[in-house]
């Protein structure tokens, strides 16, 4: 029997659309802010669940994986792919962004750019891939050679976050722990490096000072996008379809965790990759 998902797929309807991808409800964070500033744009999403979290892969896995959302992406009539995961764009946006024929965007030096014309001591909190890759770092003393940055790996967040469990209390004790270097280094701007971070900000925001500022990546990036689809030509004028959203785990966990961020539930359909000839080395 034909299966109706695939038909929905294979079949191309409604205008070209943004993807963006993560390894799961991090996304979220930066679909918050396509919708703020490209309300016209429709959106395909896509959440690796069933991998997640790519901070504990190898740049192997990752570089693999991302070929393989992006791969699938450009059979879903996608005119632009931003990435809404830190960890790929530090790993794997490089090589991936002359093997499609739509551009793609990353989130690490877009942050690194607002975070460098603010401060000159700047925290970076990231997934342990991004912060091995030294990315940030990188980007940050190429713009702006007289500033220091530190880094602090948070694996424990992206499962706190997963697992809806922000609200409890040892949500802000794990939070005070990795901070705690950051704020002994007197650092006046934090970089949210991965996107499953600014859903933790109301827990943040009561550990570090008043006066520190966010940067969360998205904001930049998505401006960026939006020069560039006027550059393009690509921008939309007409309003936007509702966003569609795809998950390679099950699809009702994702439904549950997101509506709390989205303000509804989202219709959300399970499903597979395409597996590539060219296998990563693990
Ligand atoms: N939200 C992603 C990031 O920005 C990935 C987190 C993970 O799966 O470890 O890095």
């Amino acid at each position: 029997m034909e299966n109706p998902l695939h038909r929905r797929h294979a079949v191309t309807v409604g205008p070209a659309r943004i993807g963006i991808f993560d390894s799961g409800v991090g996304g979220l964070t930066v679909l918050r802010e396509i919708y703020r500033q490209l309300p016209n744009e429709s959106v395909l999403y896509f959440g690796d669940t069933a991998r997640l979290p790519y901070g504990a892969r190898s740049p192997e896995e990752i570089l693999y994986f991302v070929r393989q959302i992006l791969t699938w992406m450009a059979s879903q009539n996608v005119k632009m792919v931003m990435m809404a995961c830190n960890t790929s764009s530090a790993l794997a946006l490089d090589a991936v962004q002359p093997e499609f024929p739509f551009p793609v965007l990353g989130l690490i030096r877009p942050g690194a750019q607002a975070a460098a014309r603010l401060s000159q001591r700047i925290g970076v909190i990231a997934t342990q891939a991004t912060v091995d890759s030294g990315a940030y770092p990188d980007a940050i003393y190429e713009l702006a050679p007289g500033s220091q940055v530190w880094q602090v790996s948070c694996p424990k967040f992206v499962p706190l976050v997963e697992s809806n469990q922000i609200q409890q209390p040892q949500a802000r004790q794990i939070a005070e722990t990795y901070l705690q270097p950051l704020m002994a280094a007197r650092i006046d701007t934090l970089i949210y490096g991965c996107t499953h971070y600014p859903h933790l900000a109301p827990v943040l925001k009561t550990i570090l000072p008043a006066s520190t500022r966010y940067i969360d990546p998205a904001v930049s990036m998505v401006a960026a996008a939006a020069q560039e689809l006027d550059a393009l030509g690509l921008r939309s004028t007409s309003p936007a379809w509702s966003t569609e959203f795809c998950v390679s785990g099950p699809a009702p966990g994702f439904k549950r965790l997101a509506v709390q961020w989205l303000g509804h539930q989202p219709q959300v359909s399970q499903i597979r990759l395409p597996e590539l000839t060219v296998k990563p080395v693990s």
